[in-house]
């Protein structure tokens, strides 16, 4: 079993982390913006606004050290086409959170007023359509097709992984397998498309770039299991938006879907009907039998083994500090796991 965590003294925090990136990631806050600037005013406002650099920058950081572990070259570099590149996956991953918001009903995304609850639902599905148009626009202009039917090809798993998330709602028959293939569909295929074409930037063959896509899915996917765990039990002001969601929404994550299967009889008949939105204090119930059969642990354990498969996909890569970068994230990401029940 490759091993997950870097022999470290001490536990280092994701901003430490990628703090060698701090002028590559400066360098795509300036091009996002230059994006958003070159829309209509009346739209530029509203995608600088979405844009806007709350977010983590997760996708783009995986792109740089995926090309970093690759080349080898020093972390702070990052050429025009690599920050372009990594600025289009930020952006459809911007798009997707507009609609996702829309979808959820959510009014709060990095710390402020989602764009649904600013501008109302119109607007918002047009807004998140001209980033992701404009994302293709970017993506059309490298030398070959290559990236935009990457582009394209993912911004179709993503829709595809929330249209059958959107069908199974409220559906107790889901399963732990059909639950995976959606989230490894709408979150695994933008860190996958990140990580790959960083990779390619980066000089990788195929094999290499299919390693790396490989290592981003898996990534992206545990930390889908992780959000949908923060979603039960997270803290809204710390996270900076709406949770609660899902089980208001009725979309089934691991932590329910594991507690399924561990309860029986008249528990299984409770736990059924708070699910289905059919019992008034449902969620602090929900969270009590949660705790109780360790049903949330069970999924951050579950999310763990995904994390040390993604680990296994970098195992023949040289190590260098990007190599180390994107290890030390997996602890940190496994590590945080590890604590939440
Ligand atoms: C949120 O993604 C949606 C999920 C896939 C869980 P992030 O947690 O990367 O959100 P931002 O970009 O930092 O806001
Ligand atoms: C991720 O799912 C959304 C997309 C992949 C588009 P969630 O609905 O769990 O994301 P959050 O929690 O709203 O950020
Ligand atoms: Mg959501
Ligand atoms: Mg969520």
């Amino acid at each position: 079993m490759p091993q997950v965590s870097p022999a470290l003294s001490r536990r280092r925090s994701p901003s430490e982390i990628l703090a060698p990136l701090a002028r590559p990631l400066a360098g795509l806050e300036r091009f996002i913006h230059a994006q958003c600037d070159a829309f209509e005013p009346g739209v530029a406002d509203c995608a600088r606004y979405v844009a806007g650099n709350q977010g983590k920058r997760l996708r783009p950081a995986l792109g740089l050290l995926s090309a970093r572990a690759c080349d080898g070259r020093p972390l702070d570099e990052a050429e025009e086409p690599l920050l372009r590149a990594c600025a289009i996956v930020e952006m459809v991953h911007i798009a997707t959170l507009v609609h996702d918001d829309i979808m959820d009903g959510a009014s709060l995304r990095r710390s402020r007023l989602t764009a649904g609850a600013k501008w109302g639902k119109e607007i918002s599905v047009l807004l998140g359509d001209c980033l992701f148009a404009q994302a293709l626009v970017l993506a059309a202009s490298f030398p070959t097709p290559e990236v935009c039917r990457r582009v394209a090809g993912a911004a179709n798993l993503v829709c595809t992984g929330e249209i059958l998330q959107t069908q199974r709602r409220f559906d107790l028959k889901l399963s732990v397998e059909e639950y995976l293939r959606i989230i490894e569909m709408k979150t695994g295929a933008l860190f996958a498309l990140a990580a790959e074409l960083g990779a390619q930037q980066g000089g990788a063959n195929a094999e290499r770039a299919a390693a790396f896509a490989d290592f981003g899915r898996l990534l992206g996917t545990a930390y889908q299991v992780y959000d949908d765990c923060l979603d039960l039990v997270g803290a809204e002001k710390e996270i900076g938006k709406s949770l609660g969601a899902d089980l208001r929404e009725g979309k089934l994550t691991l932590p329910v879907l594991l507690l399924l299967r561990e309860v029986q009889d008249s528990e299984h008949h409770l736990v059924s009907s708070i699910l289905l939105n059919e019992h008034a204090t449902g969620r602090a119930l929900l969270l009590d039998f949660l705790r109780k059969h360790d049903a949330i642990r069970a999924a951050a354990q579950r999310a763990r083994e995904i994390l040390r498969q993604a680990a296994s996909r970098l195992d023949r890569c040289p190590s260098t500090p990007a190599h180390q970068a994107l290890a030390e994230t997996v602890a940190y990401l496994d590590e945080e796991m590890a604590e939440l029940k």
